[in-house]
């Protein structure tokens, strides 16, 4: 497959390309009017993410607005979790909150997982092929998931937090179950995004917020394994492994098969390189602060990144795009490295 611009798969495929692809973590969100002005029409945000109409307008609007070089299928990584049997709601100004989280062991058996779930995340599905058409072969489509851990955090804490020590904590307390709920997650996961991927997505993303929570250890007895199930299941799809906050962890993703790495803005490029080799595709890095600074500032620090990554780079923010910030300087960041030439 191949599209009017192709640079992201270009560089995933590992062909020469004359400047970065880019696009940005969140670029679906409340930085645009159109999507606040559908936000708006629907009742809760999970109205939003189950309404496939909807959806592949939201998804579709970054290309229109910001003419970045990928769409993202809009969805939230929480829907996983729900499918699973622990359900959510994104309370205004306190993030998501579920009513009845894991708290124990037995908890777990209560749930479904793996390829059980699909009938309950259709909505998810039943959107790829409408905004596959709204896209009209203009760029390729990026689908994601959370990452186990990353799920399993929210499952245990409940809601968003500082310290996710209930998730920590459940971890030693309960070694034997954790593995058991990880492995349930991860099945779950690879069936979700293979059917993504049948279902038209071209590149999967897996996200790892709170990779960073977790130390050297438990990311190598509780991540790494079931992170490499996931891409091995995968194998033949380009994939983006996004582990935020986990740079300790990182010589020990020498073994994963992914194509890219997304890195936080803490995370030098030069310093993943030398530990999973000159070749390694990067994604990032940029600060999303910076783009609360004045445009001069913003297309200064655009083209000192694509420097610095020298080649084999996906122009994109270290984390998610700030709700508060202007679209403007977002437009700003793109036409700036779409002026570049290596
Ligand atoms: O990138 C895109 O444009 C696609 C959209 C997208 C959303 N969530 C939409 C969303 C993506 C890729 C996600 C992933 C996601 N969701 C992550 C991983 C990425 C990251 O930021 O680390 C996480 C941790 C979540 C969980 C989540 N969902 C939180 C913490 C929140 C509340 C915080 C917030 O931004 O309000 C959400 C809700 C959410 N997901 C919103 C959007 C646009 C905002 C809710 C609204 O508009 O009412």
């Amino acid at each position: 497959m191949s599209y009017q611009n192709n640079l992201l798969l270009d560089v995933l495929h590992d062909r020469e390309v004359s400047r970065p692809p880019v696009w940005v973590m969140r670029q679906a969100g409340r930085i645009l009017p159109g999507y606040r002005k559908i936000r708006a029409s629907v009742p809760s945000f999970k109205h939003l993410v189950k309404r496939p109409d909807l959806i592949s307008v939201v998804s579709v609007e970054p290309l229109d607005e910001l003419d970045v070089d990928a769409a993202i299928l809009f969805s939230d990584i929480l829907v996983i979790p729900e499918a699973m049997g622990v359900d959510y709601e994104i309370v205004e100004k306190k993030g998501p909150i579920f009513e009845r989280p894991i708290t124990q062991p037995s908890d777990i058996k209560r749930l479904i997982s793996g390829t059980d779930t699909l009938e309950k995340l259709t909505y998810v599905f039943d959107s790829i092929g409408t905004t596959k058409k709204r896209i009209d072969n203009r760029v390729p489509l990026i689908g994601f998931s959370g990452a186990p851990w990353t799920l399993f955090a929210y499952m245990i804490e409940g809601s968003g937090s500082k310290t996710f020590a209930k998730a920590r904590r459940f971890l030693y307390e309960h070694p034997v179950a954790s593995h058991e709920l990880i492995e349930r997650i991860t099945e779950t996961i690879i069936a979700y995004l293979k059917e993504k991927v049948n279902q038209g997505c071209d590149v999967i993303q897996l996200f790892d917020s709170w990779a960073g929570m977790l130390t050297i250890e438990q990311y190598q007895i509780f991540c790494v394994p079931y992170i490499d199930k996931i891409f091995k299941a995968l194998e033949g799809t380009p994939r983006i492994f996004f582990p935020k906050g986990a740079w300790s962890a990182v010589p020990y993703f020498k073994d994963l098969e992914f194509e890219a790495i997304s890195l936080d803005w803490n995370t030098p490029i030069d310093y993943v390189r030398k530990h999973l080799g000159k070749q390694q595709i990067i994604q990032g890095n940029l600060d999303p602060a910076i783009l609360y600074a004045n445009p001069d500032v913003i297309k200064r620090a655009v083209v000192a990144k694509i420097n610095e990554a020298g080649g084999r780079h996906i122009f994109n923010l270290g984390h998610g795009v700030y709700p508060d910030t202007e679209a403007s300087n977002v437009k700003t960041m793109i036409q700036s490295v779409k002026e570049y030439e290596y």
